[in-house]
């Protein structure tokens, strides 16, 4: 090997890989935005179908946000500590069975807490931070960014619920798609499937690390999306403040109370918006008549049986499967390899 090029910087200039390093900043990208006036029709479409129905993503504005993470601490909901306990006992584990210097691909990132706390075990080349909008990742990216600056990072906005081609500047080489949380449980089984199938064609090489609720009985279930202190309930009844701005309708949220049980049928959570009297409700070219009683389906949240996910993951396409869970069987963490 050739003996390197003797450096001729100056003393008084920064050196130029010390200075990369602290002066490091991630990138971001923001893909397709959906514009204001179709998010509005798909909106109104819903609340003028029998029954009325919202998507779930809805319930995210900046506040709505924050609610959920108080729902996060709160002593019912039991999802959050206990993935992240399975993560603190075996992550070790998990990363023995994925390639190191893969890029790590977190699906809604959000604060980017959960990923971070598994860089050093799993010590990836790059970190993709994805969530529905970049402007959720500036501030998390911008912190992490200084505390990891070796790490190449990129937030990118966009909506991977509908699709999970990411943008080319997510780069080549074998990626660690991250998806904690049970977010998975927003979708219906099908629809569970067809995202599975895309996150196994985009993680070639790595594979698919994802948290996903259980099954367990009602009386634990249902506490954990009606809790004591109504944190739930205001996160449910938030939605409405954030469909007014959005659409123009005139929604009062005294008039609507959170329901939220267990479907055992369908085995999911379902939450609804209940009108405590009949309500009319107008927005600038349209209105409906809500009866006592009536809903507005807000929220799906899937509950699953091991096995049938683990087959689940089989059948998107997934080579091995590996599952972890705590010692009560309420939650599971999945490594999927592709
Ligand atoms: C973010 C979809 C995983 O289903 O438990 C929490 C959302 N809704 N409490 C869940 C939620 C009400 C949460 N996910």
């Amino acid at each position: 090997m050739p003996a390197p090029a003797p450096r001729s910087t100056p003393a008084f200039e920064p050196d130029p890989v010390a200075d990369s390093a602290h002066s490091r900043l991630p990138d971001f990208v923001q893909l397709q935005q959906q514009d204001p006036a179709a998010v509005r029709t798909e909106l109104l479409q819903g609340l003028l179908a029998a029954p009325a129905y919202t998507a779930p993503k809805y319930l995210y504005d900046a506040l709505g946000s924050k609610l959920f993470e108080a729902i996060t601490e709160l002593p019912e909901y039991y999802p959050t500590r206990t993935e992240a306990a399975i993560f603190e006992a075996h992550a070790a584990a998990m990363a023995a069975l994925l390639p190191s210097g893969a890029t790590l691909v977190d699906l809604g990132a959000g604060n980017c807490e959960k990923a971070a706390r598994l860089f050093g075990i799993f010590q990836p080349r790059r970190y993709v931070a994805v969530d529905i909008s970049v402007e959720f990742l500036h501030k998390s990216l911008a912190s992490l960014q200084a505390q990891f600056p070796a790490l190449a990072m990129l937030g990118v906005g966009m909506d991977f619920s509908s699709s999970l081609t990411l943008p080319p500047q997510a780069g080549s080489g074998p990626r660690v798609l991250f998806y904690p949380g049970s977010s998975i449980g927003n979708f219906t089984p099908e629809q569970a499937l067809v995202f599975l199938r895309q996150a196994r064609a985009a993680s070639s090489g790595g594979g698919l690390l994802i948290g996903v609720d259980l099954v367990k009985p009602r009386e634990v279930l249902e506490p954990a999306y009606d809790d004591a202190l109504g944190v739930t309930a205001a996160f449910n009844r938030n939605l409405l403040s954030h469909l007014n701005r959005l659409t123009g309708a005139d929604f009062k949220l005294a008039d609507w109370q959170h329901v939220a049980f267990f479907n055992t049928g369908k085995s999911r959570i379902e939450m609804h918006l209940q009108a405590l009297h009949p309500v009319p409700v107008r927005w600038p070219d349209g209105e409906r008549r809500f009866a006592t009683g009536e809903r507005i389906h807000t929220e799906n949240s899937y509950k699953w049986r091991q096995a049938d996910f683990a087959a689940l993951l089989k059948t998107a396409g997934f080579a091995q499967t590996h599952a972890w869970t705590d010692e009560r069987g309420w939650f599971a963490v999945f490594l999927a390899q592709a």
